[in-house]
């Protein structure tokens, strides 16, 4: 049978949640993070993290979702009442990301739009130019919010079917073309493929943990949330497999494109991959685009298309998991639930995008310790939130989610493999060794790398940082307002479920 509200096939599902997933994380910050964390070391944990720890806990988060058909606080209180709380970080994390995803998602639309322009986008310039930041936040919002509000099948389903392989075909050809630029090419490759991991450390670590998960949109509420919108019949161990490799197939496409075009320019330009950070994408790229002649235009159309493709998919699941929360919780119709959403995104994003602005052009305003509200924001999300947000679905789905009569069974991975298999969630060969991940190696690796790298951000070589202390502290006070935002006003409460939402078919 189908259900009223969700996807209408399997494919629609892996397309859209893929959609989901592929967005600035793989474009934007994959690349700049492995710049700043010495290259190939931070990609080979990055990769690890997917592998052993990205994918059990997709499948988690999924299946909460799909199990409860609801809303993400509502999913936590079905595996226990008081565990909602988990949901509404989801939720929170969700808000915060859109915040400055936002304002990067403008800067895409901006140097799209400008490719044909007489001279590339000049990035001090445009960040700089407030009004005009303002302006491409707000377009890159209302052009996701025109296709959430068409709803989940006709909307988001239906944009992720043309817009992700389209995708797809770009990077590839790009990438093609940059590794057949010539000079450099080998040193970008070394760079990027060469681990040296002695400049990772533990915050190294986590911050590619964090990122792995980022990417795949772990912890941030949408898998729980598109998981609530699939069929009974949807295999979930393969959709998530499918997702993961097509994420990570982007983020590693995305740097093959990016280091070797970067080394092979860097006598020209001036540009190396330390002295950008977040930038690295929009101060690289319009460059070496420029320097290809009027081919270039062509080629940086293109580019900074897809990454706004990209984005705006991954927006739209991020407003998609606030939404569905509001619709259900205060029965709202989807078109106001979206609105209002927009606009408070929109509103908080306009302080994150005019510190980053500030930043760039050496304003001292709006900037805590050396960093913008940006880069704190991001910090927060991948370096706090969403590990930590990782480590609750780990635990409460692997110890939690059935209550064992014996303590044998209490402490039994077996135990927990067949109650799933009853359940519906059948991973074939790999039941055990998924049941065995998810209650005790995920929760140990995360738990031993959020305390190891949590202290390296606050005593970065033992030395002091101000910077790591204010992200982790804000990071974890936001999380005790939400733990006490719950059992003080929501505990009691029904929050609905997806039957809430009337669809027109
Ligand atoms: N995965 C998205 C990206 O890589 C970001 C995202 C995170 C989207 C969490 C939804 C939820 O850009």
């Amino acid at each position: 049978m189908e259900k009223k509200n969700g996807f209408s096939s399997g494919l629609g599902f892996i397309l859209a949640t893929a959609g989901g997933a592929v967005g600035l994380g793989n474009l934007w910050s994959f690349p700049y993070k492995t710049s700043q964390n010495g290259g190939a070391a931070f990609v080979f944990i990055y990769i690890i993290s997917v592998i052993v720890l990205g994918l059990a806990i997709s499948i988690a988060e999924m299946y909460i979702g799909k199990r409860a058909g609801a809303n993400n606080v509502t999913a936590y209180t079905k595996i226990r009442k008081n565990l909602g709380w988990i949901g509404l970080i989801a939720i929170t994390t969700a808000f915060f990301i859109a915040f400055y995803y936002i304002v990067v998602g403008g800067f895409t639309v901006k140097y799209t739009l400008n490719s044909f322009a007489d001279t590339p986008t000049d990035l001090k310039a445009f960040s700089g130019n407030i009004g005009e930041v303002i302006m491409y936040s707000a377009i890159f919002l209302a052009l996701a919010l025109v296709i959430i509000s068409a709803g989940v099948k006709k909307g988001i389903e239906k944009a992720s079917k043309i817009l992700m392989p389209t995708l797809i075909i770009i990077l590839v050809g790009i990438v093609i073309y940059c590794l057949c630029l010539g000079d450099g090419v080998g040193d970008g490759l070394a760079f990027y493929l060469k681990p040296d991991f002695s400049a990772l450390g533990a915050k190294g670590i986590l911050s590619a943990m964090g990122q792995a998960f980022f990417s795949l949109s772990v912890g941030a509420g949408s898998l729980a949330t598109y998981g609530s919108y699939v069929g009974k019949e949807v295999n979930l161990g393969k959709s998530v497999m499918w997702i993961a490799f097509f994420d990570t197939l982007v983020a590693l496409l995305a740097g093959l494109a990016i280091f070797p075009a970067i080394y092979h320019y860097k006598a020209e330009t001036g540009i190396d991959l330390d002295n950008n950070g977040i930038v690295l994408l929009f101060n690289s790229m319009p460059i070496i685009f420029n320097s290809l002649g009027s081919g270039g235009k062509v080629v940086s159309f293109l580019f900074f298309g897809m990454v706004s493709i990209a984005a705006i998919t991954s927006l739209i699941s991020l407003i998609e998991v606030i939404s569905q929360y509001l619709i259900q919780r205060y029965k709202l119709k989807r078109k106001l639930a979206c609105l209002i959403v927009g606009i408070f995104m929109f509103l908080v994003s306009i302080p994150i995008g005019i510190s980053l602005g500030y930043k760039l052009n050496d304003k001292s305003m709006m900037v805590i310790g050396n960093l913008s509200f940006l880069e704190i924001l991001d910090q927060i999300v991948a370096g706090v939130l969403i590990p930590i947000g990782a480590l609750c679905i780990a635990i409460s789905f692997g110890w939690f989610m059935f209550k064992a009569d014996n303590p044998k069974d209490f402490f039994s991975f077996k135990y927990l493999g067949d109650k799933l298999k009853e359940e519906g969630l059948d991973l074939g060969r790999l039941q055990y060794v998924f049941a065995f991940m998810i209650k005790y190696l995920s929760p140990l690796l995360i738990l031993g790398i959020d305390i190891l790298g949590i202290s390296d951000n606050i005593f970065p070589n033992h030395i002091f940082s101000s910077d790591g202390l204010i992200v982790e502290i804000i990071g974890l006070a936001v999380i005790g307002l939400l733990i006490g935002i719950f059992f003080i006003f929501l505990r009691n409460k029904n929050l609905g479920d997806n039957q809430c939402e009337e669809v027109e078919e």
